[in-house]
């Protein structure tokens, strides 16, 4: 079977590879694709990932049997939705489900309707009427456009003046474009972050292994945030015990009110957690695998994630039993320097002859050059992923294959995983 993927980053590329364990499997079409996606499918650049139209006349004229729709923006425009129409079977919720990601308010609001744990808020479309809100309140504050903003949409101010210019820069300014139209203004929560992505059908629900990003561009957290840096897996915060919290109070009160709300989410749906003194409380919700989230869960993954994918699609994943390995896997993704500022592409990259067992690569923002070089394309380029018995000789691994690939400008977190150790060690 051909099976085609939309998208053409790191996330894309382990899905990819994931998929291509299936013996079934013959030709996977990447729509882009990119440079090193090229070496495990066949990359199409001329239809980006939101040319929905030419997505769906691809499908069609090459006989596509399962798709899988992996970023963002495609599901928001309802990518899915359009290939069901065109009979071609696919992972990925719908455009009415996808705004658990795209509206923030619909995200809020469909939280506070069905009583699920998140942090206090007020949604303002007048940038007055916000001022006069913020001017009476505790600091620090969470600002964030209603939009999709590339996970760059949220401002933590500190003081009223701070909140000004948040308020001035996103519903203004628009620094994030259109998506700042509304702004939800939340309550600083506090605790560690464990981002979940399960498997659902709309009503069956299978969490993969848990997993920590690191999203500021510095070590330490600090610098700006960025898509995510490097990623963890499982996460050590995230015990049984929590995650049977997760499951009763967040997971399945979620699916049931998106049956509620006429929108059943059938996909990959990603829960990004933070673990308060209060409880388990739901950060964001993503309508998606995350990137590089999926880089250090998928790799653990046992069971065949095709068949996965079409028991989702045909509503029957509670007759799935899912394995995971029982190790741990770290990504360490390679930056191009100034990223996520700015940064030059077009730098030639340097590999090793071979990778030792365990380490697999990831490529995000590379491209093929006429002479076949591949060269730098991106922010993130690449996202080296070792998977291994325990974190710490994960991220050994990981840091010991990073540190053999060169380009002008390579720059990468130091400190991934760094903080999971030091809480495992209690
Ligand atoms: P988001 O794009 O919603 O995931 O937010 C990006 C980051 O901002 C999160 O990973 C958190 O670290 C932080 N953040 C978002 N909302 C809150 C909140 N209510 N309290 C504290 N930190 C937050
Ligand atoms: N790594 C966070 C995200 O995919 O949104």
């Amino acid at each position: 079977m051909d099976l085609m993927v939309v998208g053409g980053g790191g996330r894309e590329h382990a899905i990819i590879k994931k998929l291509k364990e299936n013996p079934e499997v013959e030709t996977i079409y990447a729509l882009p694709g990119n440079g090193g996606i090229a070496a495990d499918a066949v990359c199409v650049p001329e239809i980006g990932a939101t040319d929905i139209g030419a997505i769906v006349d691809f499908a069609k004229s090459h006989a596509v049997g399962f798709a899988v729709v992996a970023p963002d923006d495609p599901l928001a425009m309802g990518c899915v939705d359009r290939l069901h129409e065109a009979g071609i079977p696919c992972f990925g919720p719908s455009a009415a489900a996808a705004r658990i990601e795209s509206s923030k308010v619909f995200a809020k609001d469909l939280m506070r309707r069905h009583g699920i744990p998140t942090a206090r808020y007020e949604v303002f479309d007048d940038p007055a009427k916000a001022l006069a809100y913020l001017r009476d309140a505790s600091f620090p504050i969470v600002v964030k456009a209603d939009g999709l903003a590339l996970g760059k949409g949220v401002l933590i101010p500190q003081d009223f003046q701070e909140a000004e210019e948040a308020v001035k820069s996103i519903m203004e300014d628009r620094v994030f474009g259109a998506s700042g139209k509304k702004i939800v203004v939340e309550e600083f929560l506090t605790g560690p972050e464990v981002s979940v992505l399960a498997f659902t059908d709309g009503t069956a629900i299978r969490p993969m292994v848990s997993s920590m990003d690191h999203k500021r561009a510095g070590d330490g957290d600090t610098g700006p945030n960025t898509g995510g840096m490097g990623t963890i897996a499982p996460n050590p915060c995230y015990t049984p015990a929590i995650a049977q919290v997760c499951m009763d109070t967040i997971f399945l009160p979620t699916l049931a009110a998106m049956r509620a709300e006429g929108c059943p989410f059938k996909g990959c749906l990603y829960f990004g957690l933070m673990l308060t003194p209060d409880g388990p409380k739901v950060i964001e919700y993503n309508c998606r695998f995350g990137d590089p989230e999926t880089q250090v869960v998928l790799p653990l993954l046992e069971t065949d994630l095709l068949t996965i994918m079409r028991a989702v699609e045909d509503e029957r994943l509670d007759e799935l039993d899912i394995r995971w390995s029982s190790g741990a896997a770290a990504c360490v993704i390679l930056a191009s320097g100034g990223y996520p500022l700015h940064y030059e592409k077009g730098k030639p990259i340097s590999f090793p002859a071979a990778l030792p067992e365990g380490v697999t690569l990831y490529h995000a923002g590379d491209a093929l050059t006429a002479d076949g070089t591949l060269v730098t394309s991106g922010g993130r380029v690449l996202g080296v992923t070792a998977t291994a018995a325990d974190l710490a000789s994960a991220l050994t691994a990981a840091y010991a294959a990073a540190d053999t690939i060169h380009f002008d400008g390579a720059s990468m977190r130091r400190d991934i995983g760094r903080r999971a150790l030091a809480l495992m060690e209690g």
